[in-house]
């Protein structure tokens, strides 16, 4: 599918079927979140451009490879995208982060905007948006839009689970961002839920409802 990476490493796989199960502790979910998250940050940076750096080693001067650019941007989607936040900080430890409240109304599925910061040179960094979920796509659509209109123009969107509908709307909406997902699931129940997914991914990492 063009613009959607599904991440099939052997370890997210294992990672998201520990995680699926319904019987996975509070503490669990978010234990593997957080290393899913890792893993993530890995294959969604893995094409990041290049630029030649001059150093001395303690035996020589050598031209060596530094990734080009500055600090890339993560960007959860609260609450759940903060799920990835500290796996992904591990590996790019000096990204800055912009954090974009949103939660989704139950009833029209529709996202509620609550909070919004960033850093103010979106425009000159590359923007991870995080969120474990993609179901109906329209908090992620939501997000990307502020972000794009806060100055964001290079921007790729990281889940966990996708659905097809979701991915559907969010090419629609954002064909400019790409989408790294786990898996892409069967379809959304009547009450917007990825199936067979893995329940509100918010709640089982915060341990509400
Ligand atoms: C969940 C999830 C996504 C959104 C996905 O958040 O973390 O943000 O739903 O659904 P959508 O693609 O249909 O918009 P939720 O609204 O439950 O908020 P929370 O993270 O604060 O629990
Ligand atoms: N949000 C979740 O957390 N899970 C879903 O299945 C859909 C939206």
């Amino acid at each position: 599918m063009e613009g959607v990476t599904v991440v099939d490493h052997p370890l997210v796989q294992h990672k998201l079927t520990l995680m699926r199960d319904k019987k996975r502790s509070t503490k669990g979910f978010r234990q593997l979140l957080n290393e899913v998250g890792m893993l993530l940050a890995y294959e969604v940076t893995r094409d990041l451009p290049l630029e030649p750096v001059e150093i001395d080693t303690p035996v020589a001067t050598m031209q060596a490879p530094q990734i080009a650019g500055k600090k890339l941007v993560l960007a959860p989607i609260l609450r759940a995208g903060v799920g990835f936040l500290d796996g992904m900080l591990t590996l790019v430890p000096s990204a800055r982060v912009a954090h974009i409240g949103l939660y989704r109304d139950p009833e029209t599925l529709q996202a509620v905007e609550y909070y919004f910061k960033a850093p103010s040179d979106l425009a000159d960094r590359l923007v991870l948006v995080l969120d474990p979920m993609l179901a109906t796509a329209n908090s992620a659509v939501a997000a990307v839009d502020r972000l794009k209109e806060r100055g964001a123009r290079d921007m790729r969107f990281v889940c966990l689970l996708a659905a097809p509908e979701g991915i559907d709307r969010m090419r629609g909406a954002h064909p400019d961002v790409p989408i790294w997902t786990a898996a892409i699931d069967e379809h959304l129940n009547d009450h917007g839920y990825i199936v067979p997914g893995l329940g509100d991914a918010g709640d089982r990492m915060y341990g509400t409802r």
